[in-house]
């Protein structure tokens, strides 16, 4: 293992009726909020309603950031700066998926930034401060909630970057696995693919004696496979939706890749068909991770695929640890688009051929698992266009 360094500062609180821990949480920093959201839902299922009644009911004043868009704009974060500096808000309070988990990040430190918050998602500018984020999870899929990246677009230059900085993890966290009953089939496959994939970029890597990550991983993927099938059939069991939950934030809290150097590579495959075609991040990870498997399939690779075969899927093995390798792809496969009904074929997203080119010509992964340049890559959304 390489060296490392523990540190996960969010204070979970997971559960039932975890949201009365809201008004404690917000006044270790201040009394004034800015409450961000997205298109709405939370005003539908009622969420809106109880948390804007705590803070009422607690001495708490807030103003708010709404309509962040899925797959968040950068334009979004200087609207949501300029409302903090303007109210002096202390804390940021943000409800609901990734989405607007990683705008209030960003927001977060462009609050006390003068230009463009672009520009330190780019690296062009450094952080200087930051507010808290108390994140309110209603979408069990990117892990934001507990982890320190953000992923921000500037659909001006078909551009979709992440920023990653220790003070950008949530103060706190309140998940309660009842605000996902409402999510959508559709949303809810793809946040489960999400989560899969997060595990999937940590447990396919260079570094080979992560032995107890490894088991980690393969309980993440194992949990994600059991419970996404029932959430889809119902979607108000509590069981399935904690477990999707917690698992959401054990992918990318950093824990399962302590020790471990891990270059992801599908993830920033799929940044790219976001940023040009503003699609939705776990459904183009769905479509490119089969895909993707079977390309860095070789003589080398192979022990580790046979590996995620018989202990994730619990395929026997097949003598030959090819075979054992490709069947727990085609396993991968089958759960993706049979089992959770994603899209198998970019095109199916509206993805356009004559995009796939300009796309890879903008990506080169050469530390990957196995390293990719411009003209993998292209095979690669070949492969399944
Ligand atoms: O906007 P509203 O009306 O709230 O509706 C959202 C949105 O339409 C809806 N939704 C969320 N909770 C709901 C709900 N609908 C009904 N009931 C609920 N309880 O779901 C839709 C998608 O929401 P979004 O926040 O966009 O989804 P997700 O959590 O998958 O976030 C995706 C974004 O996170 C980035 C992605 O690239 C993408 O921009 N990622 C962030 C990461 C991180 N911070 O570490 C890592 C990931 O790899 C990912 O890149
Ligand atoms: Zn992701």
């Amino acid at each position: 293992m390489v060296n490392f360094t523990y540190d996960i500062g969010t204070k979970v609180y997971f559960g039932k009726g975890q949201i009365s821990a809201l008004p404690a949480s917000v006044k270790a920093y201040g009394s004034k909020v800015l409450l961000a959201y997205g298109g709405g839902s939370i005003k539908k299922n009622g969420i809106y309603d109880t948390i804007t009644r705590l803070f009422r009911d607690n001495g708490i004043s807030w103003t708010e950031l709404s309509g962040i868009e899925p797959n968040p704009r950068h334009t979004t974060v200087n609207r949501g700066a300029e409302i903090c500096r303007q109210n002096n808000v202390d804390v940021i309070v943000a409800v609901g998926g990734g989405s607007t988990i990683d705008c209030a990040k960003a927001v977060a430190f462009g609050t006390f930034y003068e230009g463009d918050a672009w520009d330190i998602i780019i690296g062009k500018a450094k952080p200087t401060r930051f507010l808290p984020v108390i994140a309110v999870l209603t979408l069990a899929a990117t892990g934001s909630e507990m982890d320190r990246n953000g992923v921000i677009s500037n659909l001006e230059t078909n551009d979709k970057v992440g920023f990653a900085f220790a003070q950008s993890r949530p103060v706190a966290a309140i998940m309660d696995p009842e605000y996902t009953y409402s999510v959508s089939r559709y949303q809810t496959a793809a946040g489960s693919a999400d989560i899969m994939s997060h595990v999937l970029e940590t447990y396919f890597t260079p570094i080979i004696d992560g032995y107890l990550q490894d088991r980690f991983c393969e309980s993440l993927l194992k949990t994600v496979i059991h419970y996404a099938p029932i959430a889809l059939k119902q979607p108000d069991n509590y069981e399935a939706r904690a477990n999707l939950m917690w698992a959401s934030s054990w992918a990318i809290n950093d824990m399962i890749g302590y020790g471990k150097r891990c270059p992801w590579t599908v993830h920033p495959m799929e940044h790219e068909l976001s940023a040009f075609f503003d699609i939705t991040h776990g459904i183009g990870l769905a479509i490119l991770t089969p895909a993707w498997m079977d390309y860095v399939l070789n003589e080398k690779t192979a022990n580790k695929f046979a590996q995620y075969a018989v202990n994730v899927f619990g395929i026997q093995p097949q003598g030959d640890e090819m075979k054992t390798a490709r069947a727990g792809i085609e396993e991968t496969r089958r759960f993706f688009f049979q089992t959770l009904e994603i899209p198998s074929r970019l095109r199916d997203v509206g993805i356009s051929e004559a995009s796939l080119s300009i796309m890879a010509n903008k990506l080169n992964l050469p530390s990957g698992y196995v390293p990719l340049d411009s003209a993998d890559i292209l095979k690669i959304y070949q492969a399944c266009y």
